[in-house]
């Protein structure tokens, strides 16, 4: 029996990505410009929980890697400063290089918070070279930016880039966003690009830090339309001779409504259900409903719920009181006013800033336009309904 060809899970590489063509030549498109010594603008991707943007970062990490570019990926945690960041990503990344620039970085010269890049027998690793620790109180944008100029130096000799591909930059803190755009804003001229990711609220985050950020090229990373959708779920079967049945296709692409994740895990379950069919029958897809379910209410759901406090909990399942007196047919991902979550709960908008900024910060809400709220993880008012007892 051949193996499951789909990849439900955070990041993990499709057998075949599909539909982001124009977001791979926008930074095809990119590193022409930074090889021909022109000056690019950071390029952002924002999106929702399970759109696909850790995915494409990594293919987008692979491209420039083929280019010979020093490309690295980081996913951003809270309390890392830019520098530990930036760190990671040229030491993890720095044994791919090739050519001229992998000559350069063995040279050495490279130091970052008082540790230097080094070429050891395993490869490259930053060793800490002076004795003294390092200055909590200190600035860490000077050498953040010194040493970001010196790659950017041996990168152009070398006619290649240097790519920062970092994940989850709502999660820096605010003064460390602001001293990364500064650092970019610093570093316009060199060929050093930002190609981040986010959750959609970042573009307005990163404005208010700086406003360089407003001339980043934001990149909506969005759902499937259905011939994607049905590619991403016919093709990597086909590979393995297996086909869908038309009636079932139709089921799972309802059921996943273009979300990238949720084509996998349905698209998943169905294929361990058809047991080595080689055909994926409407049966096979209704057997999956149940487990996939069963997945997302033990994982992605439950993980999110589990991490709200007491009042923030209290402020989510409001929404979806609004979101089901308002508008009772956006299943998906209903949109509700804050004024109205608020009057629901007899409170001021002001009252109810700080939770809900907490849960905007845990990635479950965003705010998609001025005064409306919207859950960021795809059918997430669906399951605050079962875990209530309100469906
Ligand atoms: N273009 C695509 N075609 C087919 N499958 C995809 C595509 N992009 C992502 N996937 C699949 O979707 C799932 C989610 O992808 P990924 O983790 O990259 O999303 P994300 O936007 O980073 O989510 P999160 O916001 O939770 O980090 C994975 O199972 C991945 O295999
Ligand atoms: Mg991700």
């Amino acid at each position: 029996m051949p193996l499951n060809p789909f990849t439900p899970g955070a990041g993990t590489r499709p057998s075949i990505l599909i539909g982001r063509e124009p977001q791979l030549a926008l930074v095809s498109n990119l590193a022409d410009l930074v090889e021909a010594g022109r000056p690019s603008n950071p390029v952002v991707f924002t999106g929702l929980r399970g759109v696909g943007k850790t995915t494409l970062l990594h293919e987008v990490g692979a491209e420039l890697r083929r280019r010979g570019w020093l490309a690295g990926y980081y996913e951003v945690r809270r309390d890392v400063e830019p520098g530990a960041a930036v760190r990671s990503i040229v030491r993890d990344s720095a044994d791919l290089a090739r050519g001229k620039l992998r000559k350069a970085l063995s040279a050495g010269g490279h130091s970052i918070d008082g540790m230097t890049l080094t070429l050891g027998p395993a490869g490259f690793g930053f060793t800490v070279q002076s004795a003294g620790a390092r200055d909590e109180a200190a600035d860490p944008y000077p050498e953040l930016v010194r040493f970001l100029r010196v790659l950017g130096r041996d990168a152009r000799q070398g006619g290649v880039g240097v790519a920062l591909l970092v994940d989850e930059l709502q999660v820096f803190r605010k003064r460390d966003v602001a001293v990364l755009v500064q650092a970019l804003s610093a570093l316009k001229d060199e060929p050093i690009v930002l190609i981040g990711a986010g959750l959609p609220y970042l573009a307005s985050e990163l404005s208010k830090a700086n406003t360089y950020a407003e001339r980043f090229r934001y990149e909506l990373i969005d759902r499937l339309d259905q011939s994607d959708a049905a590619a991403a779920v016919v093709d990597p079967a086909l590979t393995l001779g297996t086909t869908w049945d038309a009636a079932a296709l139709e089921r799972v692409l309802e059921l996943a409504d273009g979300y990238p994740y949720f084509l996998q895990l349905y698209a998943s379950e169905s294929w361990d259900a058809a047991a080595g069919a080689a055909r994926i029958e409407t049966e096979h897809v209704e057997a999956a409903i149940p487990a996939v379910r069963r997945q997302l209410d033990a994982g992605l759901y439950a993980a999110r719920y589990d991490r709200l406090s007491e009042r923030e909990r209290e402020y989510v399942d409001t929404m979806v009181t609004v979101a089901d007196a308002t508008c009772p047919d956006m299943v998906g991902s209903p949109r509700v006013e804050s004024g109205a979550v608020a009057d629901e709960l007899d409170k001021s908008l002001s009252q109810l800033g700080t939770t809900r900024d907490r849960i905007i910060r845990k990635g479950i809400i965003h705010s998609p336009a001025y005064g409306l709220l919207e859950f960021s993880v795809p059918g997430f008012a669906d399951y605050v309904r079962r875990r209530t007892g309100r469906a």
